[in-house]
């Protein structure tokens, strides 16, 4: 089996945009993801949708400058609405909050960053993307 243990299932909506996410099943609290496959994610700026199958959890992996990658959860943390991917940043609808590609604070009333799901690369190729605590 691939590295897409769930199959693909692209959620897009016409006029809905923001809303679109390409789903994946996490294995063992992992979400693994070629990077070959997306290429949106081939450069600075670059991000992707991604929903977690089980939990239904929505995360955006954004592409950083330094070619490093962040994954965010784009639940505000001031009242809980969903930011929106705004070219290098990350602005909230309901009262104007504003992050950066790493989830940090720019521009309150949030005040704290938004949730990261840990990501590494691995072997150069595939992301790892950990969406669930995993216990050894
Ligand atoms: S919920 Fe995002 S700024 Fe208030």
């Amino acid at each position: 089996m691939g590295l897409l243990t769930g199959g693909l299932t692209l959620s897009a909506l016409p006029g809905c945009a923001a809303l679109a996410a390409t789903t994946f099943r996490p294995e063992r609290g992992e979400i693994r993801l070629r990077l070959a496959d997306y290429p949106g994610l081939d450069r600075a700026g670059g991000s992707m949708r991604i929903r977690a199958e089980d939990t239904g959890e929505l995360y955006y992996v954004l592409r950083q400058d330094d070619g490093s990658f962040e994954t965010v959860s784009p639940v505000c943390t001031h009242q809980g609405c969903t930011v929106q991917i705004a070219g290098r940043l990350l602005e909230c609808p309901c009262h104007g909050s504003i992050y950066d590609l790493r989830g940090t604070v720019v521009r309150g009333p949030a005040e704290r960053p938004l949730r990261q799901a840990p990501t590494r690369l691995s072997d150069g190729r595939t992301l790892v993307i950990q969406t669930a605590e995993t216990r050894g």
